[in-house]
């Protein structure tokens, strides 16, 4: 393949659609019979670096999982499936949503469980950041998404901001009393 096709510079969203379904077993629950937070995170974080790998054809690092909900607990024994593509890709960075379902295996009822955005930063084999090609979205809902991930991106980073400054503000603080 040559190294246009490999890594063009724009890739649709669609091409990053990505999807895994579990089965929820005793293992991944607490003493509720309720899904763990923790495993269900990690969930996301896989089918999240599916949508990116399939983005950047690269190897993906997370940056950040900044915004999750969990809407209702998942039971014991449910079908869990989780569905991602990337919103935005902008220089090494791109954000994925995740969307995650749970199916009573009894009943058939489906319910719209969690939802989380990402970021992933794609880097070569010594660890150096590369860039990605630029996502194109095409539906009204990807239109949107892409656009809210903009949104996103300056929001955190503002807050990377913010907390940096506490760093430093409180590092001089203590600086100035142990002297
Ligand atoms: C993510 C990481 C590669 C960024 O490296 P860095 O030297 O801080 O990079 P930079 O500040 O130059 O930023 C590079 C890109 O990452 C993005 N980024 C860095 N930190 C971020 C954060 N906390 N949240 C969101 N995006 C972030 C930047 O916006 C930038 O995006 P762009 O190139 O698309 O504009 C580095 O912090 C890292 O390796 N972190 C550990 C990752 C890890 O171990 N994850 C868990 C296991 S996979």
């Amino acid at each position: 393949m040559s190294e246009t096709q490999t890594n063009p510079a724009v890739r649709t969203v669609a091409s990053t659609q990505s999807e895994m379904t579990e089965i929820i077993l005793p293992n991944d629950t607490n003493t509720l019979g309720n899904l763990l937070g923790g495993r269900l995170m990690h969930f996301i974080d896989l089918t999240a670096a599916m949508a990116a790998y399939r983005h950047s054809r690269a190897n993906v690092v997370t940056a950040a999982m900044d915004h999750i909900d969990f809407i209702r607990p998942v039971r014991l024994g449910d079908l869990l499936t989780l569905r991602s593509s990337v919103n935005r890709a902008f220089n090494t960075s791109m954000e994925v949503g995740v969307k995650v379902w749970a199916e009573n295996t009894r009943t058939g009822e489906v319910a719209h469980v969690a939802s989380a955005y990402l970021v992933f930063v794609a880097v070569d084999e010594h660890g150096r950041l590369q860039r990605v090609p630029q996502a194109q979205p095409e539906t009204p809902d990807e239109i949107r998404r892409y656009e809210g991930a903009l949104r996103r991106r300056e929001h955190r980073e503002a807050e990377n901001s913010l907390r940096k400054q506490a760093k430093l503000a409180t590092a001089a603080l203590a600086e100035t009393v142990s002297s």
